[in-house]
């Protein structure tokens, strides 16, 4: 995919040639120049004229008209060289490689050296590219007929740069390719519809990870919990003519089975909310409710790929969440895999019930560590909107952790507080232990203290994607639909992870 070329030259055959332009205009430099002067320093006129933008985020395409033999290059703007943001920096080159797409080109020759600088080093962005290259040609065919042309696949990408690290460069962008293909694979898991992706099929999934990079698999069956007493997952799943799965992926980098990592996803396949039913709008994309698991899944393929020397248990409490005479009720009474008895509310209020029995069975498999991620609540919608994930711990030092994993992958995330009297508030029932909906008020946060209750003591992060696992809108990097969000977070987390007891 990735081949180097440190001496590169305007005889160097090409279709195409991505080069960064930065402000101020400085005098041209490295391939830029040579390009400059192979045209009759007509680039740096169009950039004087403004004709080619080096404004951030902009990009323009030039033909070389026999000049070279380079046939086409793309300048990429990125603004201030000092301000330039990953995030803009991602963006840009987002925008040329749809652009290399959209002239169905299979071949493409990148210059390292002109889009890196002080924010962004060559090593750096050769990270990123990778991961961009991924990230930006991702779609999600689906369904229709076809009757469009197959898209090109651009499968040679030649990197050029003169800093003498060629090696170090590929490696990095095979790394982040790696990041990127990750969050595919849970961007297409998110996308798939829920009659195609039940819980069974969410199974199938982690079994082809499983035989692919050698993770230990567990999927246990109703029968299975019901012997187990998985009392809230079974509850949610009263009502379905799909049968549940609780699916356990281990992976073992150490040669001891400690200090393990439990990475926990809600896996709701399609959510009505049950007897306390969704309004008609608000059921329309509810197929979406298993990002979080989903970005453990992604997590895990890209562990079973980088290999890290860490123990990592990954949970996914998988089922749909329907109606039928069978199904559970607001005042129903369950016993959960701890032990805890939990008064049920609100059926909408299911995450946070099949996160309980998957916490639990985490903690049974030895996490010393929890991360549950899950489309929790449209509250951290209302309070942090689409760009934010909402975090929230017990324990400082790993959130500390987990956030700085979140900055290099580039999932921004914002931490709500849990306070006592929140605790009281998911304790307060007459007559069970805990209450799945205390109301309203904070309702992200009674999300997260409720599944907190589960965690007990051990350190816990709980991530609420429900505003960031599907977009909208559409950017150079993400379509609309699925964005994978946290696939890249845990998986970092993994990789980085040392913490002192
Ligand atoms: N799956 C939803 C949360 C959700 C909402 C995800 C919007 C993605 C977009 C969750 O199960 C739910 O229904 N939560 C309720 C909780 C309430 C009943 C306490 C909610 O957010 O309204
Ligand atoms: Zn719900
Ligand atoms: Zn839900």
């Amino acid at each position: 995919m990735f081949s180097m070329q440190p001496q590169w030259n305007q005889e160097s055959e090409n279709e195409c040639l991505i080069l960064g332009v930065h402000k101020p205009g400085n005098p041209l430099g490295g391939v830029l120049a040579v390009c400059d002067k192979a045209m009759d320093q007509q680039i740096s006129q169009l950039i004087k004229s403004g004709d080619i933008s080096i404004s951030k985020k902009s990009i323009t395409l030039i033909h070389t008209l026999g000049k070279m033999k380079t046939k086409r290059i793309i300048l990429v703007g990125l603004g201030r060289e000092n301000q330039v943001t990953e995030e803009d920096w991602k963006e840009a080159l987002g925008m040329a490689f749809r652009k290399v797409k959209e002239l169905r080109l299979s071949q493409v020759s990148i210059d390292l050296d002109s889009l890196s600088g002080a924010n962004v080093p060559v090593e750096r962005a050769a990270h990123l590219l990778g991961e961009v290259y991924m990230l930006s040609l991702y779609t999600f065919d689906g369904y229709k007929q076809k009757n469009v042309k197959a898209p090109v696949e651009i499968k040679d990408i030649t990197l050029l740069s003169e800093s003498g690290r060629a090696a170090l460069l590929q490696e990095n962008a095979h790394l982040g390719a790696i990041y990127g293909s990750g969050t595919n694979y849970a961007r297409t898991l998110v996308n798939l519809p829920p009659n195609i992706l039940t819980a069974t099929k969410m199974a199938e999934f982690a079994k082809e990870l499983a035989d692919q990079y050698q993770f230990e698999l567990e999927v246990l069956n109703k029968e299975d919990m019901e012997r187990l007493g998985m009392g809230a997952l079974l509850a949610v799943n009263q009502g379905s003519v799909e049968p549940p799965a609780m699916i356990v992926l281990k992976y073992q980098g150490k040669s001891e089975w400690k200090d393990v990592i439990g990475l926990v996803g809600k896996g709701i396949t399609y959510d009505t909310g049950g007897y306390s039913l969704k309004p008609r709008e608000s059921m329309v994309g509810m197929k979406t409710d298993m990002g979080g698991a989903a970005a453990v899944l992604g997590a895990m393929r890209i562990i079973g790929e980088l290999k890290p020397e860490q123990n990592v248990v990954a949970v996914i409490a998988s089922t749909d969440n329907v109606v039928s005479a069978e199904a559970f009720k607001p005042d129903d009474v369950i016993v959960s895999l701890s032990g805890k008895t939990i008064e049920v509310l609100n059926t909408d209020a299911e995450g946070r019930l099949v996160l309980a029995d998957a916490v639990t069975y985490a903690k049974q498999h030895g996490a010393d560590y929890l991360v549950d991620v899950a489309t929790l609540t449209g509250g951290v919608i209302v309070a942090l909107g689409n760009e934010m994930t909402g975090v929230f711990t017990n324990n400082d030092a790993f959130l500390g952790k987990v956030k700085s994993a979140s900055e290099k992958s580039g999932e921004p995330m914002w931490q709500l507080p849990i306070t006592a009297k929140d605790r009281e508030r998911v304790r307060g029932s007459k007559i069970a232990d805990l209450n799945n909906s205390p109301g309203r008020e904070g309702h992200a946060i009674m999300g997260a203290a409720f599944v907190g209750e589960f965690a007990e003591d051990t350190p816990w992060v709980h991530l609420d994607i429900a505003g960031t696992s599907v977009s909208k809108k559409s950017t150079s990097l993400h379509t609309h639909g699925a964005t994978g969000v946290m696939a890249r977070t845990l998986a970092q987390l993994v990789v980085d992870f040392t913490m002192r007891k």
